[in-house]
């Protein structure tokens, strides 16, 4: 069989970065895109790219989805890893909502409408959904078929997505699945999630900021997890369908803290803020469909996962 040639979109952030260094490995000849938007450091993105620049099977395109030439891209791919976005729960309201509607609901528009177009080489297009897109469900675990009720405008947007990508299937055939990644974490997480936020504060001395009283829980996902999950969703007969992608390890953000006070050896000095609005309470993925079509199982529990953040993160501040 040919090389098969990827497209991965939010090539430069946390997850699209580890997502292009397997699929070299995996064998796919990669095109990067990313646009470096200014909502954390380019600096940061660079550093994650760095390893993949020198790979021959890596190019990278420095372009913005909604304004490349997408259906020239799409065309000559395989497959389609859409994962560019405007990331943030909580500081979605406001003015800032303008650039999630741009990034996470026309550009996803613009991503399907190319696909429409691209004359049928596509086989898959992977779109990185949210468990934000639950909101405060009336019970756990979070199935697939429970009601979407987000409490973010972030959250809205990622369902608009999700909806507009189940759509193109349904009404113009375009082979899309969506992941609904749960709390991402591990080297290269983003600067504005709660573990790499509490590493920084550790290793530097600094006050660990904590919104309201620290007993909501997450289902985290390790990284790698996240992405053994996404390259599962590339097998055959599964266009249209939606997963949820949890780590299983359900753990409080207080419990989080306290791994990571026994990882570092450091005491952490709490400031208790207000909960923040948009958070939801507690996420818990329900793993059935996942593990019954995708045979994904998340292998990294949240002590071996803190333990590579934190090895990544001294690293980066040379602590
Ligand atoms: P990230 O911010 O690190 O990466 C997103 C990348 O997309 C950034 O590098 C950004 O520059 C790029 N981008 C944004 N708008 C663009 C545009 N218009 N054109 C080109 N590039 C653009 O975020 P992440 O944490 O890696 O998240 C990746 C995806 O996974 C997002 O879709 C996010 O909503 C989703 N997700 C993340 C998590 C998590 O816990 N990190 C959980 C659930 C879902
Ligand atoms: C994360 C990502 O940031 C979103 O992009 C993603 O869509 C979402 O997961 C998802 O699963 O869908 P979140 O769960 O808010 O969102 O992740 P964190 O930023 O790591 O926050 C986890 C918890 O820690 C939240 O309850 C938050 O309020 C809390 N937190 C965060 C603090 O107590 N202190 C902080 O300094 C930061």
């Amino acid at each position: 069989m040919t090389r098969p040639r990827s497209l991965v979109t939010g090539a430069a952030g946390f997850i699209g970065s580890h997502l292009c260094q397997r699929l070299v490995v995996e064998g796919h000849a990669v095109i990067g895109l990313d646009c470096f938007t200014d909502y954390y450091p380019r600096a940061a993105k660079e550093a994650n790219l760095a390893p993949l620049r020198a790979h021959p099977d890596f190019a990278f395109v420095e372009a913005n989805l909604l304004t490349a030439d997408l259906t020239g891209l799409l065309r000559n791919v395989d497959f389609a890893f859409h994962l560019a976005a405007q990331a943030g729960v909580r500081g979605s309201w406001g003015a800032q909502f303008e650039a999630y509607v741009a990034n996470n609901v026309l550009a996803t528009q613009r991503i399907l409408e190319a696909a429409r177009a691209g004359g049928g080489r596509l086989r898959r297009l992977v779109y990185a959904s949210s468990s934000s897109i639950y909101g405060d469900a009336p019970e756990l675990p979070l199935g697939e078929e429970a009601t979407p009720r987000p409490v973010s405008p972030y959250g809205v947007t990622k369902l608009a997505g999700e909806h507009l990508c189940t759509l193109y299937w349904r009404s113009q055939g375009v082979p899309t699945v969506a992941l609904r990644y749960f709390t991402v974490y591990g080297p290269r997480q983003r600067p504005d999630m709660a573990f790499h936020r509490f590493v920084r504060s550790l290793l530097r001395g600094e006050p660990v900021t904590i919104f309201g009283d620290g007993e909501q829980t997450r289902d985290f996902t390790f990284v790698a997890d996240a992405v053994e999950a996404t390259l599962l969703a590339l097998g055959e007969g599964l266009a249209g369908q939606v997963f949820n992608v949890g780590g299983g390890s359900r753990v409080s953000v207080n419990a989080a803290l306290a791994i990571l006070e026994e990882l570092t050896g450091k005491r952490a000095v709490r400031d208790h803020r207000p909960s923040e609005q948009g958070d939801m309470r507690h996420t818990t993925a329900a793993v059935e469909r996942a593990g019954a079509i995708l045979r994904f199982a998340p292998r990294v529990g949240i002590r071996e996962g803190l333990e590579a953040q934190l090895a990544w993160q001294a690293r980066a501040l040379g602590a």
